[in-house]
């Protein structure tokens, strides 16, 4: 197996960074973006929610996934995977092992993700299981850093996960259209969607009995004190979690237990945290069947199979972008 990773974060202006942190710490609804979860401690806390009996959507997308390699209507020869916010490599593998062995080597893979780690890990495991694949690496932020995919062609885009739930509106059609304009005919889109469903069960996927969500949004304030040197203390804080029905989504906050006077940038300025301010952490949008075609529209892309399990759940669509 070939494999190598590319870090483009390095590109990245860290004054940038930290002055996005801070715009939303001080802003009037103070909010901290989701992409800031996943240091190392984040990206393992996200897996160990994956295996979570409440968390239905790692489950229901995999058995999906499991069944699909010979419906997908792609030519998987010289095919060159490119799996945004790819994390761990549970899910491609499931793919990976229903491409014929003779097909098999000629596949690249490119998982792209923020974290480092993340992706270190991803890469030692597959190098172990599937030493014909070719693997690149790249850690890019997928949101500002479209430059660093692979322009090759016969590509499949796979984005799984519901990640682009955790988009706000606007930003899913900027993602779309960006990813609509790098993607040539003949390229495919596999996207993995949490679907609207019994509120109650979406209630208890970011609730779980352990505390782990708790533990894996609390944690960002310990990347955020990294980033920013702040002096954020996570038992000062509790996990909030309910489906917002109008607004069709899970969304997360931190909630101040207790007053709080936080450093910024070590002693330059400080913050007044009030007992039951909150911190907005985490939107999870659920989709409806009518967003399958718009999620495609703004890319230029139209549907061509939807996935899905019994309960109608999760949906993984395939879409294709024609000339
Ligand atoms: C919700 S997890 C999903 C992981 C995996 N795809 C799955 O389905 O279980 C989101 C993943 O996207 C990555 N991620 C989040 N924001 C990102 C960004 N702006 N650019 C690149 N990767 C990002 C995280 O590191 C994490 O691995």
């Amino acid at each position: 197996m070939k494999a190598k990773i590319i870090n483009n974060l390095k590109e990245i202006d860290s004054g940038k960074v930290k002055e996005e942190i801070l715009e939303g710490l001080t802003s009037q609804s103070r909010y901290i973006s989701p992409k800031y979860f996943y240091n190392a401690g984040g990206s393992q806390l996200f897996e160990a929610i994956t295996e979570l009996e409440e968390y239905y959507l790692t489950r229901t997308e995999k058995a999906i996934l499991s069944g699909i390699g010979n419906s997908l209507e792609i030519d998987f020869t010289d095919l060159n995977i490119v799996e945004l916010g790819s994390g761990d490599p549970s899910k491609i593998r499931l793919l990976l092992q229903q491409i014929p062995s003779e097909k098999l080597s000629t596949i690249h893979y490119y998982p792209v993700d923020i974290s480092h780690t993340a992706m270190e890990n991803s890469m030692d495991q597959l190098t172990e299981e599937f030493p014909e694949i070719e693997v690149t690496g790249i850690v890019a932020d997928f949101m500002q850093q479209f430059k660093s995919l692979p322009k090759i062609n016969n590509r499949l885009f796979c984005f799984l996960g519901s990640t682009i739930g955790n988009f706000q509106p606007k930003e899913l059609v900027t993602f779309m259209r960006n990813l609509g304009s790098e993607m040539e005919a003949g390229d495919h889109l596999l996207l993995g969607l949490d679907m609207v469903k019994d509120s109650r069960v979406i209630h208890r996927a970011y609730n779980d009995s352990q505390q782990v969500t708790a533990a894996f949004n609390k944690n960002i304030l310990n990347v955020v004190n990294g980033i920013v040197d702040t002096s954020f203390d996570a038992t000062d804080f509790e996990h909030l979690a309910f489906y917002n029905e109008k607004k069709q989504r899970v969304e997360m906050h931190l909630k101040a237990v207790r007053d709080r006077k936080i450093r910024i940038n070590g002693n330059q300025a400080t913050m007044d945290i009030k007992k039951g301010d909150t911190i907005h952490t985490e939107n999870s949008y659920k989709f409806s069947r009518r967003d399958i075609e718009t999620i495609g529209m703004h890319a230029g892309l139209k549907p061509d199979s939807v996935f899905t399990d019994e309960k109608k759940w999760f949906s993984l669509v395939l879409y294709s972008k024609s000339d």
